[in-house]
Formats: structure tokens, sequence, C-alpha cells
């Protein structure tokens, strides 16, 4: 098999996983499970329980211990991007190729939608507690979870992006962002992976470190697309940083300083990863990736 296919089965198993988690539409809530799954079945890369499932199998993780947090980190992010896309963020109307939530339920819901999904992220966590008789893996995994979504992490970089909107940065700014608002799930995923696979401290911190430069790059590299995709193939509206006045590393260095950037990041993160080709390989493409 070559990479990509490798990438594309990998990627499947991720998506069938995830997606055995999402709630029944029933009951009176039926709506919100429906806006939830509306989001949550559209086509994501699945990139971070992809990166998840890979730590877990690097440190001969076994069984299905992995799983719920797997569904877990993607419901997570999925609630970034249904957040993120609101009139008040980022106000814009596609997501995954789809209108994004609040241009089909409606502002009030997409709000609450966001915040079901983050909750029901966590309910769905817990469920390997099941699975984990002794607990003390899963309760790293959760603080782990906790703090890379939180303050400390996602929505930390969050509210610091959309509070400049408009507003010049200095680069150890824009890194605070880019290594909060999309390191930190990245370093989630990969952590959470070799935590629950009982992988050592230094090991666990290796990842998290390969983490921080992946998110990087991968920031850089969504902000490069975002002025020289399409929105065909990536299924967002391009050019949403400049109607935002967002200072991105592409406004402040150029595209092609931002891509020499990203390149140097990409090669700090597979450094870090020697011992995992596939892990290497799919930094590497995901340089060159068109969505
Ligand atoms: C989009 O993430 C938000 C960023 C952190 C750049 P992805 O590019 O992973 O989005 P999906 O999951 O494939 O839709
Ligand atoms: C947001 O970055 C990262 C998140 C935590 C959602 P962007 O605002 O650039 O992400 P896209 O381009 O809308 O996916
Ligand atoms: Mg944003
Ligand atoms: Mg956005
Ligand atoms: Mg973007």
């Amino acid at each position: 098999m070559n990479f990509k296919e490798t990438l594309q089965k990998k990627t499947k198993e991720a998506e069938e996983i995830v997606l055995q988690y999402l709630p029944k539409e029933e009951g009176f809530a039926a709506q919100m499970a429906q806006a939830l799954n509306y989001n949550m079945t559209a086509p994501g890369k699945r990139l971070r329980p992809v990166l998840m499932m890979e730590a877990y199998r690097m440190y001969q993780g076994e069984g299905m211990l992995v799983h719920p947090f797997m569904a877990a980190m993607e419901m997570i992010h999925t609630h970034s991007l249904i957040h993120d896309d609101l009139p008040a963020l980022d106000n814009d109307d596609y997501r995954r190729g789809r209108k994004t939530t609040h241009k089909v339920y409606g502002e009030a819901m997409a709000v609450l939608c966001g915040d079901t999904l983050l909750n029901y992220a966590y309910e769905t966590a817990f469920l390997a507690f099941d699975m984990d008789r002794e607990g003390k893996r899963t309760a790293r995994a959760l603080q782990i979870l906790g703090k890379k979504a939180g303050l400390y992490g996602m929505l930390g970089g969050q509210s610091v992006d959309v509070m400049n909107d408009g507003k010049p940065l200095s680069r150890q700014m824009l890194d605070y962002i880019y290594e909060n608002k999309t390191s930190a799930l990245i370093e989630g995923s990969l952590m959470i992976g070799a935590v629950l696979a009982n992988a050592s401290a230094e090991e666990v911190d290796r990842m998290e470190q390969a983490g921080r430069y992946l998110g990087l790059a991968f920031q850089i590299q969504d902000d490069i697309l975002d002025v020289t995709g399409t929105k065909e193939e990536l299924g967002k509206p391009i050019r949403s940083d400049e109607k935002n006045e967002k200072t991105t590393y592409v406004s402040l260095e150029g595209i092609e300083k931002a891509r020499e950037e990203a390149e140097k990041l990409t090669g700090k993160a597979q450094k870090l990863l020697t011992g995992n080709h596939f892990l290497q390989e799919l930094l590497a493409y995901l340089m060159n990736r068109k969505k």
C-alpha cells in the first residue's frame, strides 16, 4: 500500500470509530442531536483522531481504550469550528462543504450546538472508565483533554485571536495564538494516544513538542490556503482572514516566507517522530495539502 492508500484507510478507520459515538436523533431535543450530527458527519479530514490512534499504536496501545477519546477530540475540534464560524467570530457561511450551523439552524441553536457538542465530548470521553478498571490512564488523559481544550489551550488561543481582529500583532503574540488555537488540540491528540498506551513521561513530552510544531505548520498552511485555495476544495470560504482583518503569518511575512516557516516547523516535528514513518510522511503530505 502506498502512503495515500494507507492514509485513506486510517482516516476511514478513525472516522468509523468517531461516528459510533454520535447521539440518536430522538425525543424533544432531537433537533439538537440532528444539528450535532450534521456537523460531525460532514467530511472533515479527521486529522486529530488519526494522530491519536497512531500515537496509541506507536507505543503499543492495545484494545479500544483510545476510541472514546478519539471521538471526544474530534467533537471538541468540531465544536470549535461551529463557534469559530458564528457571525460574532469569523462569520463564515460554509464549513466542510456544507452551510454552517447558524445558516441552517439559526444562531441561537448554533451557539447551543457548539456548547452541547463540547459537553457531549466529555460525556463520551468519560465512557473510557468502563474499559479501564484502575482508571489512572483515563484520568490523566482527561486532564490533558480538558487543559488543551480550555483557557490554557484552544479556547485561550481563540479568544486572543478574535480580540485582535483589525489590530497589528507582534510575532510573539501570533505564536501564542497559533500554539493555542491550533497546536493545543493536536498536542493533546498525540499526548493522549501516548498516555493511554502507557508511554513514559518523556515520550509524552516528545509528543507534545511534535504537536506544537505540527500545529504551527498546520495553521500557517491554513492561512496560506485561505489566500491560495478554492472554496470547492477547502469546503469553506477563502479570504476569510482578509475579511476579518486578521494578522496572520501570511499578512505579516508574505506567502513565501510563511511557506518556508511551515516547512521548517514540519522538519522539526518530523525529527521528533523518527521511528514512525507514517507520521513523518503524513506531515510532509500536509505541507502540500489542498484542503
Ligand atoms: C480547521 O481544522 C481549523 C484549523 C485549526 C485550521 P481542519 O483543517 O483540521 O478542519 P477539518 O476537521 O478537516 O474540517
Ligand atoms: C481557527 O482558525 C482555529 C480553530 C480553533 C477553529 P481559523 O479561523 O483560521 O480556522 P478556519 O480557517 O475557519 O478553519
Ligand atoms: Mg477563526
Ligand atoms: Mg475561521
Ligand atoms: Mg483559516
